[in-house]
């Protein structure tokens, strides 16, 4: 399989990078592709649905091969059904890679080209914000602030190491803390420069 090229959209949960890569996706040709998204979206009653579903309610990570491998057929579905081209498409991903071992496992499927960072000060905006979230999408590991600190644990245990798999010069930092629509004007201005620049 050809490899699509990738912009990554990174941050812990709660900083708003399905807000915005929803946004930039409207806007510009990036095709948004949350892993999030695509695990609630599996039948909860099939085999890798009940996976998901005995790790993601407690807010930890899948595993990464069952991670690697949903993520996978799920391109190649997009890729069979003509919704994705891989030679002209870009993809923005949210949610993956998110351990190490994962932009090992989707390196040979994904090339990732740039990465926007959301950094949130304190973690008492990133509750907040999910526990508000609960009470209008009743997402299950919104609903518990135990749940919600686990997420955040996985996430400064294993997924913040991903960054040092990346060429610094890739990386670029966004302040989540401001409103969404000065985190999607600012991405969007990083992503302008970044493609007039390649
Ligand atoms: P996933 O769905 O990816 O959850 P997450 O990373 O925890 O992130 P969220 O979707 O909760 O937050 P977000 O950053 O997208 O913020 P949002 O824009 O929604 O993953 C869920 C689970 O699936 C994982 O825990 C794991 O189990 C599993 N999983 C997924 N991918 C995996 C992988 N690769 N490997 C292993 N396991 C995986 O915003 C949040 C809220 O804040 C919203 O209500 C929004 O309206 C509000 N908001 C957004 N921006 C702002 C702003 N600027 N100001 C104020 N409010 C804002
Ligand atoms: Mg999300």
């Amino acid at each position: 399989m050809k490899k699509i090229p990738a912009l990554l959209i990174f941050g812990p949960p709660g900083s708003g990078k399905g807000t915005v890569g929803v946004k930039l996706a409207a806007t510009t040709k990036l095709k948004h592709l949350s892993t999030g998204d695509i695990f609630r979206g599996i039948a909860p009653s099939s085999e890798s649905g009940k996976l998901i579903a005995s790790y993601s309610s407690a807010g930890k990570l899948v595993p990464d091969s069952a991670t690697a491998q949903i993520f996978e057929r799920y391109i190649k579905g997009l890729i069979d059904t003509n919704k994705l081209n891989p030679d002209t498409d870009t993809l923005l991903l949210d949610g993956i890679p998110r351990t190490p071992d994962q932009v090992d496992l989707i390196q040979s499927v994904v090339d990732v080209k740039y990465v926007f960072v959301l950094e949130i000060k304190n973690d008492s905006t990133i509750v907040e914000r999910l526990l508000n979230r609960a009470k209008i999408e009743g997402r299950k590991d919104d609903a518990d602030e135990s749940i919600i600190k686990n997420r955040l644990i996985e996430y400064r245990d294993k997924t913040a190491l991903v960054l040092s798999k990346y060429d610094k010069n890739i990386i670029h930092y966004i302040d989540g803390d401001k409103t969404p629509d000065e985190v999607f004007l600012d991405t969007l201005s990083a992503f302008v420069s970044y493609n007039k620049n390649t």
